[in-house]
């Protein structure tokens, strides 16, 4: 069996900050950088040290921020071009209207502004702005002229604003910006591709109020939708009942039992290039589900059962079947049961864990079973997993 060995990142963040209100939010976006691994260097405008003071991204990033262009302490007056070479990618959070019409049109009148023009790594801008500037034709001649440019934006939300107005324009919240950063650093191996994945548990119906469902908490599935769209794909998750947020960026059709998973599958999976079945799909269903709340009776009651469709199965059997990937949760015989199950749904690759260690936790040990034999991975973030999961499907494609 072959070992995949994850990748190891050093990632240098330098952190634009321009004049806004949703500037205070740039802290809680440093504590999270930094917290996720990166480096981080922060530079203010100007007006972005009337919003946020300069000591609470200093304790944050623990390094000094920096803000003029002629400062006399930095040596040969070069800080715009070594901070640009020294990092790995510039966001810039929040973009105010006036900063992203200066990068429009490759103004270079202060610091930020200049290391801008002078970087060489990619370049990502989070604009934040009230819905008037932000419907402008200005703005929107700027934010076209720099997507033209190929800078990425990410957001803004369409919400409510903190002069009290409700639009376009608000910043995306620190968690999702982080989210959209680490794609940045993803190899977009699946760009042009149509992902569809299923995930979490189905619930079937007994009564009004009871059902039968299983401990699947949905994590492998929305990581790997994640991960799907990090490496450029399109990404459709048809989802059974978890506590999880959708990925950003990624389409969610939630789904309560498998019937209703399958009908969902089926009517989208024609303009499917890649199916991942990651959710645990009840066998059975309940074939008569009672109309109102059961009563207790002396004599236990017997549930009869008849079996859901096999929604990978089937998929799989299809004339132009997509890619298909599936899981196998098993509590014993690990690479034998999923050896089965690989050649019983005719799919090229399977990917086998341990029920008891992976049902609802954070980090996933998986074996990947394809034609050319098993692949493990190590014990690590299902994140992690889902990654080298995307890596090796686009590798079999
Ligand atoms: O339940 P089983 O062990 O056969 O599940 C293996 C794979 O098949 C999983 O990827 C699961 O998502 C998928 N599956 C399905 N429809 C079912 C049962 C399982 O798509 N009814």
């Amino acid at each position: 069996m072959s070992v995949i060995m994850t990748e190891l990142h050093s990632r240098r963040i330098l952190l634009g900050i321009t004049g806004g209100i949703a500037a205070y939010k740039a802290a809680e976006l440093v504590r999270l950088l930094v917290k996720a691994g990166f480096e981080v260097q922060c530079v203010m405008t100007e007006a972005a040290q009337h919003f946020i003071g300069a000591a609470t991204l200093q304790a944050l990033s623990g390094q000094p921020v920096l803000m003029q262009l002629w400062d006399e302490a930095s040596g040969d007056g070069m800080d715009h071009i070594r901070l640009s070479r020294e990092a790995d990618a510039i966001l810039i959070a929040p973009a105010s209207a006036n900063f992203i019409a200066k990068l429009a049109h490759g103004l270079a009148d202060d610091l930020l502004s200049t290391l801008c023009l002078a970087s060489a790594c990619p370049l990502a801008v989070a604009p934040a702005m009230n819905k008037q500037m932000w419907d402008k034709p200005a703005t929107q001649r700027n934010l076209e002229q720099i997507r033209q440019d190929g800078i990425p934006l990410f957001g803004p939300a369409n919400g409510e604003q903190a002069c009290g107005e409700l639009g376009m324009g608000r910043m995306l919240e620190p968690e999702t910006l982080l989210i959209e950063l680490e794609a940045l650093f993803q190899p977009k191996l699946l760009a042009g591709k149509q992902v569809m994945i299923t995930a979490g548990p189905t619930y079937e119906p007994i009564d009004p109020v009871r059902g039968i469902t299983n401990l699947s908490s949905g994590k492998m599935g929305y990581a790997l939708a994640r991960a799907a769209w990090e490496a450029g794909a399109a990404v459709t998750l048809v989802s059974g009942p978890t506590a999880l947020a959708t990925p950003p960026n990624v389409r969610m059709i939630p789904v309560t039992t498998a019937q209703e998973m399958h009908d969902a599958v089926m009517r989208e999976i024609k303009k499917t290039d890649i199916f991942i079945a990651v959710a645990a799909v009840a066998d059975y269903r309940v074939a008569h589900i009672a109309q109102q709340k059961l009563k207790k009776t002396q004599t236990a009651p017997t549930l009869t059962l008849e079996p859901n469709p096999d929604i990978l199965a089937e998929v799989a059997a299809l004339p132009k079947a997509p890619f298909c990937a599936g899981f196998a949760a098993e509590t014993e015989k690990l690479s034998e049961h999923a050896q089965a199950k690989r050649a019983r749904k005719s799919i090229p690759l399977i990917i086998a864990n341990r029920a008891q260690e992976a049902l609802g936790q954070d980090e996933s040990t998986l074996i990947l079973i394809d034609s050319s034999g098993s692949h493990a991975l190590p014990r690590q973030a299902k994140l992690l997993s889902a990654r080298q999961v995307i890596k090796h499907i686009a590798s079999l494609l």
